[in-house]
């Protein structure tokens, strides 16, 4: 009897139901065929599946068996296939009879040779998709129950082995649910605190600003003035992931197959720092089996591009529509798939080849054509999107000798997670968290101003030769820092302010 078992595969983020079907024709010559649009991956799971049976106690029929994966136009990628294989072909050959309701079971695993499961990528974005398939219940090898049982709403069954497989779906074996995942981050400890940072306040308080808002911050200074540092603090402002946040990173991280047994979920905002090295497919993702890339992996985190001006012109181009959209679109000769890259950008450069451009002591010995050459390997539409632009100086002999603590990270994670609370309230049911979210309409209803800071604006905008785009991005900064201040209404101080990182943008 040959029965359809319920696999998934992803295509990008988002999880696909696969059906599987097997029949065997006895009187034929043996022959295992597999069709259905499979990957290499999946045409090698015979040879896995074929020692699993033996070696689970099972026969392998010796006969023509012919496997079919359903949708034909879907790709099947990687080793997640085995499981459902093997019990379809199981099904198939009168071994094994199902005693529940299989039209509403996911079944995921990879088979290894002696019939143990190994855990597969992917496992939440297929959960998520049999979810909303109005599946009821999950198979899945033992190491991906953590990931899994993280959607409340399924039945998630962990195994060890195809036997064990065999036992729970003939009724033989009782297999308990799996507990509930609770998601509730507990505080970690950053290795760098803001109060290890002496002086740097102009800089510290932008990073403020950022972290509240979720904007791009640069920073530009002399060698050893601390920018790294800076930028390795910046993470432990940044408030906890919400659940939503939680289940969105975690997804992209199981796509990517960065997961493992001892990091089931990724429960705390990420800080990428891709070398400047890496190829537009590392940072935008991409690849023969479409990955997401730096970009994506740093969702509802931190990227941290040091040196800046050292990546290629082409990759940081390759940024520009993405940090305009919060989503990456890759296209492949297979198909397209987007992924989510809503981020914060953090940048550190020298303001020149040697560094020491705007510092007051040490002269700087790079030619004006050196310095110009330097500064435009960064393109100015790519420049133009990042809201805050800060000078790092060097620190003074006093500030860095001196005793006095500096205020630590707690203190301004506080202030920064009350802001983003109003964001949160203000935002809420219109699927953005962040005032660096907004729309046209959000900025419309949201960023009034009062005569008084149109004025400053007007002429600012005249002056400064802002860009529209500028012009929005300040406002939304403005937006944050009246938030920070615990006042409704955007007021003089605040434009002023936000006017302040724009104009530290040099003109290209
Ligand atoms: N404000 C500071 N307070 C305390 N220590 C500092 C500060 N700035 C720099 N340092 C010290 O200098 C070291 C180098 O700092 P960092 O790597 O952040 O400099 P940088 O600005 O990134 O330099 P570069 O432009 O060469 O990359 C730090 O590890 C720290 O020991
Ligand atoms: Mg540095």
């Amino acid at each position: 009897m040959s029965i359809k078992i319920l696999s998934g595969t992803v295509l990008g983020l988002e999880g696909v139901l696969v059906e599987i079907e097997a029949d065997i024709t006895p009187t034929s010559l043996p022959a295992f065929i597999v069709v259905g649009l499979p990957d290499a991956a999946v045409q090698e799971s015979r040879e896995r599946i074929r020692s699993a049976i033996k070696n689970s106690g099972f026969k392998f029929p010796p006969s023509r068996i012919a496997v079919n994966l359903a949708p034909a136009d879907i790709k099947k990628q990687g080793p997640s296939f085995d499981l459902p294989i093997a019990l379809a072909l199981l099904c198939a050959a009168r071994q094994l009879e199902v005693k529940l309701p299989i039209d509403k079971t996911l079944i995921l695993g990879e088979l290894s040779l002696d019939g143990r499961l190994r855990p597969v990528n992917g496992v939440l974005a297929m959960v998520i998709g049999a979810q909303e398939k109005g599946m009821e219940r999950v198979i899945v090898p033992k190491d991906n129950i953590s990931e899994a049982s993280v959607i409340k709403e399924m039945e998630i069954i962990g195994v060890e082995s195809l036997a064990q497989a065999v036992e729970f779906l003939n009724g033989s074996k009782h297999i308990a649910i799996a507990n509930n995942f609770e998601l509730t981050p507990a505080d970690i400890k950053y290795s760098i605190d803001f109060s290890d940072i002496k002086g740097q306040e102009g800089v510290k308080r932008a990073l403020e600003i950022a972290a509240a808002g979720g904007h791009n911050i640069s920073m530009s200074g002399p060698p050893g003035s601390g920018k790294t540092l800076l930028a390795k603090a910046f993470i432990g402002i940044l408030p906890q992931m919400t659940r939503e946040e939680i289940l969105e990173v975690t997804k992209i991280y199981s796509v990517a197959g960065l997961l493992s047994v001892d990091q089931p979920l990724i429960l705390h905002r990420s800080f990428r720092t891709p070398h400047h090295t890496a190829s537009s497919v590392a940072l935008v993702g991409g690849g023969s089996f479409i990955k997401p890339g730096e970009i994506s992996l740093a969702h509802r985190g931190v990227l941290f591009l040091d040196e800046f001006p050292e990546f290629p012109r082409s990759v940081l181009d390759s940024l520009r529509q993405p940090l305009e959209d919060g989503i990456v679109t890759v296209s492949r000769a297979q198909g397209s798939v987007q992924f989510p890259a809503k981020f914060i950008l953090v940048t550190a450069m020298n303001p020149c080849p040697c560094g020491f451009l705007s510092d007051p002591v040490k002269k700087c010995v790079c030619s004006p054509s050196q310095v110009i050459n330097y500064q435009k390997k960064i393109s100015g539409p790519l420049l133009d999107r990042i809201d805050l632009h800060t000078e790092v100086p060097r620190v003074e002999y006093e500030k860095l000798v001196s005793l006095q603590k500096s205020e630590s990270s707690k203190s301004i994670a506080d202030r920064v997670l009350n802001s983003r609370r109003k964001q949160w309230l203000r935002f809420r049911n219109q699927n953005i968290y962040t005032n660096s979210e907004m729309g046209l309409e959000h900025i419309r209803n949201f960023c009034h101003l009062d005569i008084d800071s149109q004025e400053l604006m007007k002429k600012a905008v005249d002056q400064m030769n802002l860009s529209a785009r500028s012009y929005h991005r300040i406002l939304k900064i403005a937006r944050t820092i009246a938030d920070l201040s615990n006042i409704e209404n955007i007021r003089l101080e605040h434009v002023a302010e936000s006017l302040q990182y724009r104009s530290k943008l040099r003109q290209i």
